[in-house]
């Protein structure tokens, strides 16, 4: 029988899960009245560890540390422009808005989700010196090959690795690549701890630690706290339909969000990503592997164009990309589709939205890789709360595509 929830509202599959036990909530609710040690200098120094950077600056999300990236690239090479994919998360482009650089946008190749490397290197000799690199759904780019084609002009990379979580490159994490790398540890990133992002540096520029001592403050504590039992307790298909179906919290859309002042991650998220870290690496490996199992099977396969991780990259499946002849579009039932958890990419490119068009450099405004990925994006379920059945519906529902 099912539960009672099942009765009430019908079962809906989260695209993305990050495990946050309910138990790890209580020793977290410590850091409400500071009865226990600040856990954030520990969390600085086990992703200095992992991903081997100098410095680890822990803010509230990973579009302040993009940000805070951005600034410290403009201020170590004196551009005042970025280069960034044409198809990503639209915070991106808020980070860029956030630094207040202008914008050139170099295509993404719709086969390695990677930088079309001629175009990123066409945009960068018309002199732009800071580059965003961002590995999308966990598939890792080929850093060798960005570095080396970029390297005339020898711009700040910057490595977004805010999807990367559970993939790796020449055998490192993502985010131990680029100049600077960022993390995010929202809600569907893999690992999370209600919110929070890091910035990982490996210039040796700057002040990294200064913002994670400070207080985030008694009302930010709170807010992560109640956002990570909500996170914890609705993340679970009987009960995700009751968020999913209300629309003001947006969930599954890509808005364009205005930037947000910066701020120092709360001791509650640090607490809550140390103590999540091991069942979160645990889900990564269950995603590898049900990934590979999905692309054996294959099942959408006359209308699936390829996707290719590089040599030496071992692919996250944060969410399983495919690239369908048309998209969400071509499936005979959406909401169907929906409900067991696939979703589509992002809605446009970066040009569309009217806070990059306004900062847009003149030059190349055509990019056929990424108006690709827009058309035929979508990504399945990989986690651990997807079951047998769920996998068996999703494989069905694959098989009745048109395209
Ligand atoms: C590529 C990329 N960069 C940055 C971010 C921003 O991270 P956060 O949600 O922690 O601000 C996201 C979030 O979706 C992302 O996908």
């Amino acid at each position: 029988m099912p539960p009672l929830s099942g009765l009430l509202i019908p079962r809906h599959q989260l695209p993305a899960h990050s495990p946050l036990p309910g138990g790890l909530l209580l020793p977290a609710l410590r850091h409400l009245v500071h009865a226990a040690a600040d856990p954030r200098p520990r969390l600085a120094a086990l992703l200095c560890q992992t991903h081997g950077a100098d410095q680890a600056l822990l803010l509230a999300s990973g579009t302040q540390c993009l940000a805070v990236a951005l600034r410290r690239a403009a201020a170590a090479t004196g551009s005042a422009a970025v280069a960034l994919p044409a198809f990503t998360c639209f915070d991106v482009a808020t980070a860029a808005v956030a630094a207040d650089l202008r914008i050139a946008l170099y295509d993404v190749d719709p086969v390695t989700l990677g930088p079309d490397l001629e175009s990123l290197r066409r945009t960068l000799q018309a002199g732009v010196r800071i580059a965003v690199v961002a590995p999308l759904y966990g598939m890792p780019v080929d850093w060798d090959s960005v570095v080396d084609s970029t390297a005339a002009t020898a711009p700040y990379l910057i490595e977004d690795a805010a999807q990367g979580h559970g993939a790796t490159w020449a055998g490192r994490p993502l985010g131990s690549f680029g100049a600077a790398a960022v993390l995010s540890f929202a809600r569907g990133k893999g690992w999370t701890g209600g919110s929070g992002g890091a910035l990982l540096v490996r210039d040796r520029s700057g002040d990294g630690a200064s913002l994670t001592s400070r207080g985030a403050g008694l009302a930010a504590e709170v807010a992560v706290f109640l956002r990570a039992a909500g996170q914890s307790w609705l993340s679970d298909p009987m009960w995700y339909g009751i968020p999913a179906g209300l629309p003001w919290l947006g969930l599954g859309e890509t808005r364009y969000r205005e930037p947000r002042p910066t701020r120092p991650m709360t001791r509650v998220a640090a607490e809550l990503l140390l103590r999540s870290r091991e069942p979160a690496l645990r889900e990564a490996e269950t995603r590898r592997a049900r990934a590979r199992a999905l692309n054996a099977r294959n099942p959408a396969a006359e209308h699936s164009r390829p996707l290719r991780p590089p040599a030496g990259g071992t692919p996250g499946a944060l969410r399983l990309p495919l690239r369908l002849s048309r998209g969400m579009a071509g499936f005979p039932d959406q909401r169907l589709a929906r409900r067991l958890g696939v979703a589509a990419g992002y809605p446009s490119t970066l040009a569309e939205l009217p806070a990059v068009r306004r900062r847009l450099l003149p030059g190349q405004h055509r990019w056929v890789g990424a108006d690709a990925l827009v058309r035929e994006l979508v990504t399945l379920p990989m986690h651990s709360l997807v079951e047998p059945g769920d996998t068996e519906a999703l494989v069905g529902l694959l098989r009745t595509y048109c395209g």
